[in-house]
């Protein structure tokens, strides 16, 4: 950056600090005035601009490379030509600094007015260095950790040239039929809320160049999608709305997101594309929203399919009036938005709006003042896939393994004792990845035969038990039981593969596979402890397999660390602490089951059998495992709770005590979780809400009083209109290591 001086008579005027990178044709304008206000700049580019140009902002469109032989490909030409005509605000899936630089640069030495663009990408859980799917660390319950993943995530990207990444997705959804629920934060919206917000703030930051924008996506509610399956019809009512599925979104917004992404489901019979309750009274009006919104990919155009547009143009004109700005590659915003201005069905003062704060944002990010800020090729070497990365993502994954049954302290296993690892999936470097890795690299990850081999090397016995394809193999079958035969416990590593874990990615049977559900009983019959390790990402319903086996590890999709993170809960180096952020269901025929349901007219009666009521006449309504649930290898009871008073006024704050011990023989973490039920309302209340946690380190033998707080906020719920309310009335309130296991007291407020 320079500041230019006049000299004027001996007298030295400073005139303005105008970026390096001004070129002679933008040299002197006030948009490239460092010191002029973000709101100015804005306003005199602007008034600079064509329609076309500003048409070009709302642009967003799918990169890929643009170095080396992709010069010659007549696709990529056709872009480069489109930035520097000014067609173009974004791109998405261009990576890498010598990519970002090249393109960068034809849009800011090359177009007429020198805007760079934005560059976003899918960096959903680490760029090069992968976390555990989104939906396994949330099972941590570590808001710090979260938070730092996040950071570490935003920095590997930056320093590949990446300036903004399309999470964290926000979707609240009770259904593991649907691929998606990897890329989330499990069925509550409270944790979620903390969840979404934690991640927004690790990949933002200061926006400083180690971070990222970050994307709050898939506004809303698309974790509905009708019986679990992928960009199926969704609709949900104002009360739901506000109440479970909008507080994540809103957290994360307030947390300072810059964009939120809309998506391909509907609202009220309407796109949430052009959904203009969503986009407009919602996202701007109510919550004050002043980043800007993306479509998803081509949801615009889908809106044809959808039936809610007749062709591409009538879409671009609903989205764009509803509140909607920036085009994910439908390609219609350049396309149409001019000659929508010209015949009066957009007007240029919300396009002005629009456009604003998409430039806004490149303003607040500083790459008009550099716009290679992100193109540092030092970093790029030494910022990405690091020891120290690496032992992040560690703690991650061992923070997110859920041990969900240990029968006779099967687990952790004994020194000395010898082991058989059985499980395709445990030496497959593909399944420790799912479906959104960025540019992690399959082959960097360790799995857990890799982890076996390095701690145990000759001294244990591998067999791979099962095809992945599903098909019976008894020669496969044969080798497990020679190896559970020679060894005093059998570690089978079962599930279903990473590549279905993401995006269009729905099973209407998230089951173990039957083959290995034989190989279980199989193994089970050999008369060896059987601890069962599942790998997925989602929960898999473990019904049918959980009376074969004595322990179970929830595994999840864990990334470069999977084979480590979970040899240690294995070990017991790492004592297991997560817990559940989605029930498992009993059934299929369950779903979707979640802790916060309603108690029905005609709840399970108490008083014995006879009564009709609200029930399957085949299985439980409970879940399997419910939601908060996950052991340790130690025990914490429970006990003296205590309110501070049984009538609480209004703008009083409820004190609630409880004493935790730890009296099992380990040192180890708890998460202790606080729920309400709020009895009569005027409308219904959930059976049970989770309002506050707190995960406390125990050492063994030791006990500690944990005090919680709640005020009006925590017993106030969520109008039609999106307003809290607080009502008089009588509440219980819970504390327990889980939703189902708690104790209880009753209070008024009044
Ligand atoms: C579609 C997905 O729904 C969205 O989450 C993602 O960010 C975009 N594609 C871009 O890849």
């Amino acid at each position: 950056m320079v500041r230019r001086i006049l000299l004027l008579g001996g007298l030295t005027v400073l005139l303005s600090r105008q970026s390096v990178h001004a070129q002679n044709k933008t040299q002197n304008a006030l948009y490239m005035d460092m010191d002029k206000s973000i709101r100015d700049r804005v306003d005199d580019l602007l008034g600079r601009m064509t329609v076309e140009e500003k048409a070009g902002q709302l642009n967003q469109i799918n990169g890929g490379i643009f170095t080396g032989p992709a010069l010659n490909d007549d696709g990529q030409k056709a872009k480069i030509q489109m930035v520097t005509a000014g067609k173009v605000g974004s791109m998405l899936n261009v990576i890498g600094i010598k990519d970002t630089k090249e393109i960068q640069k034809a849009a800011v030495e090359k177009s007429r007015l020198g805007i760079p663009l934005l560059f976003g990408y899918d960096v959903i859980h680490g760029y090069k260095t992968i976390f555990p799917i989104p939906l396994a660390e949330a099972c941590s319950w570590d808001l710090t950790q979260i938070e730092k993943n996040a950071k570490v995530a935003a920095s590997e990207a930056s320093a590949a040239g990446i300036h903004w990444a399309f999470a964290p997705m926000c979707d609240i959804s009770n259904d593991p039929r649907w691929g998606r629920v990897m890329e989330g934060i499990g069925e509550d919206p409270y944790y979620g809320a903390l969840v979404s917000a934690a991640r927004v703030k690790g990949l933002q930051g200061n926006l400083s160049k180690t971070n990222v924008l970050a994307c709050v996506k898939h506004f809303a509610a698309y974790g509905t999608v009708e019986s679990g399956r992928e960009y199926n019809f969704t609709d949900v009512s104002r009360f739901l709305l506000w109440n479970k599925y909008l507080p994540p979104y809103k957290a994360a917004v307030d947390a300072g997101a810059v964009t939120v992404m809309n998506g391909f489901t509907t609202l009220d019979g309407i796109p949430v594309s052009a959904n203009k309750f969503l986009a407009t009274d919602v996202l701007k009006k109510k919550w004050g929203f002043e980043g800007f919104l993306v479509s998803d990919w081509n949801s615009f155009g889908e809106m044809v399919n959808w039936g809610y547009a007749t062709d591409k143009k009538d879409a671009v004109e609903k989205a764009f009036n509803a509140g909607s700005m920036m085009d994910m590659e439908t390609r219609g915003m350049v396309e149409y938005v001019p000659e929508l201005v010209k015949e009066g069905k957009i007007s240029m003062e919300e396009l002005d709006r629009a456009v604003g704060r998409i430039l806004a944002v490149k303003f607040k990010l500083g790459l008009f003042d550099d716009p290679y800020k992100y193109c540092d090729e030092n970093r790029e070497k030494t910022d990405i896939f690091t020891p120290s990365n690496r032992s992040e993502v560690l703690k991650a994954a061992e923070g997110s393994i859920i041990l969900l049954k240990n029968d006779n302290n099967t687990l952790p296993l004994v020194s000395g004792k010898k082991v058989a690892l059985v499980g395709a999936l445990a030496s497959s470097h593909q399944d420790m990845f799912d479906f959104w890795v960025a540019q992690g690299n399959v082959q960097d990850a360790v799995t857990l035969k890799e982890a076996f081999d390095h701690e145990y090397g000759n001294g244990y016995y591998f067999a791979e038990g099962y095809s992945l394809d599903g098909k019976e193999n008894g020669n496969l079958v044969n080798d497990a039981i020679k190896a559970a035969n020679k060894s005093d416990v059998v570690v089978v590593n079962v599930g279903i593969s990473g590549n279905m874990a993401g995006e269009d990615r729905s099973l209407a049977n998230p089951v173990i596979p039957e083959n290995q559900i034989r190989l279980l009983k199989t193994l089970k019959s050999t008369g060896k402890p059987v601890i069962m390790v599942v790998t997925a990402g989602r929960p898999l319903i473990l019904t049918e397999a959980l009376p074969h086996v004595d322990a179970i590890v929830y595994g999840w999709i864990l990334g470069t660390e999977t084979g480590t993170a979970i040899l240690h809960v294995l070990n017991g180096s790492h004592n297991p602490s997560a817990k559940t952020v989605m029930s498992f269901p009993y059934a299929v025929g369950q779903i979707p089951v979640y802790y916060n349901h309603f108690n029905t007219g005609r709840p399970d009666p108490t008083d014995g059998a006879g009564n009709w009521y609200s029930r399957y006449r085949d299985i439980p309504c409970e879940p399997l495992f419910p939601f908060g649930f996950g052991l340790s290898y130690t025990h914490f009871s429970y006990s003296n709770m205590a309110i501070d008073t049984e009538t609480l006024k209004v703008g009083q704050i409820l004190k609630v005590a409880i004493d935790v011990k730890n009296d099992g023989d380990r040192d180890g973490e708890e998460v202790v979780q606080l729920y309400i039920h709020d009895l009569a309302a005027s409308v219904i209340r959930p059976v049970k809400e989770l309002k506050r946690f707190q995960k406390v380190f125990l050492k063994k033998g030791t006990s500690k009083t944990l005090t919680f707080e709640l005020d009006d906020d925590a017993l106030s719920f969520f109008n039609s209109n999106g307003d809290k309310v607080l009502e008089s009335g009588k509440f219980d309130v819970f504390v327990g290591g889980n939703s189902r296991d708690v104790l209880s007291k009753s209070f008024e407020l009044k």
